[in-house]
């Protein structure tokens, strides 16, 4: 059986972006290497370390019984209520001791290739900066809130913690066949906003992008509007997705296994072969092959999505 991982690869030799391939184009502040990290975490001020605390207490009223059960056990394991932004040195020692990764900063966005050697390597890369009060509810760019505490508890996972591992690997593939779409959806509709079944009628949500926000945290798992459907690899990574909006569907998962087992056990080079070069489904679509939980009255989008005053409903 075909598998995600290369056997012939050498991961920890950082890739090179072949000349074809299109990626965001970011500009690599002067003081960081080609690894892209921060020689050192940035010091934040006490009212850094206030909207820290205000963020976490603000997800922590929403996400009793609506964050999957790891996430919720991983905040604990990693004592992220300690007050102020965590010192990464400390993270990672938690977590290293737990999973074998760590948390490394990054001054912003990186590239892709940058990111899937990090993966690869059990290091999380995370947003050096935190919000402001004025960006208090919504920032495009991943701070140090959304990195950590969104992403950071699931890691200590173990089944997850290899996903995330997998996932990185898998980012040589998707380059060598220029689909890094593909596979950034797949990233967007499980690790960014994925929902979990942990019970017939107790959907949970895992994904730090849901995780990280008050009104996405009940919407996604409670609304009316959005679809839920439950994950298949190959349908999910030709689907587009919405960047700077609820999303119209989740996908869902049994259990961790089921998602690092649907993508390790993935043939990639099939799949890669087979995909148009643009996204097949739109973000609101149904289709024949969906295991459907939940679809949706698309209501929220139907009136006009964020900035139109609609209800998340
Ligand atoms: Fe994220």
């Amino acid at each position: 059986m075909a598998t995600i991982a290369e056997p012939q690869q050498d991961y920890s030799i950082l890739p090179e972006l072949p000349a074809d391939v299109f990626t965001a184009p970011l500009k690599k502040p002067a003081h960081v290497g080609e690894d892209w990290l921060e020689p050192k975490q940035t010091e934040y001020s006490s009212e850094e370390d206030d909207i820290w605390n205000d963020l976490f207490a603000r997800q922590m009223d929403v996400l009793s019984g609506r964050a999957a059960s790891a996430f919720m056990a991983g905040l604990q394991k990693l004592n992220l209520n300690r007050g102020g932004v965590p010192e990464f040195g400390k993270l990672s020692e938690d977590l290293s001791a737990l999973t074998g990764w760590t948390v490394v900063p990054v001054p912003m966005l990186i590239p892709d290739h940058v990111f899937f050697w990090h993966l690869a390597n059990r290091r999380f890369p995370a947003g050096n900066f935190i919000r402001t009060r004025e960006t208090f509810d919504y920032i495009q760019e991943p701070d140090v809130f959304h990195d950590v505490f969104g992403h950071v508890p699931m890691l200590t996972d173990p089944v997850y913690a290899d996903y995330m591992q997998e996932y990185g690997r898998a980012g040589w593939k998707a380059m060598r066949y220029n689909h890094l779409k593909a596979l950034g959806a797949l990233y967007w509709y499980t690790v960014e906003f994925g929902l979990i079944e942990e019970a017939p009628d107790d959907i949970r949500a895992y994904g730090a992008g849901i995780l990280s926000g008050p009104t996405e945290a009940v919407f996604s798992v409670e609304a009316e509007s959005p679809n839920r459907i439950m994950l298949n690899v190959d349908r999910v990574m030709r689907t587009d997705y919405v960047i700077s909006d609820l999303q119209p569907t989740y996908f869902v998962i049994e259990s961790f296994e089921d998602l690092y087992r649907q993508t390790v056990e993935r043939d990639f080079d099939r799949l890669y072969r087979s995909l148009a070069p643009s996204f097949t489904y739109a973000n609101s679509a149904v289709i024949d092959v969906d295991n459907v939980l939940h679809r949706g009255t698309q209501e929220y989008w139907l009136r006009g999505g964020r900035g139109s005053g609609a209800r998340p409903v």
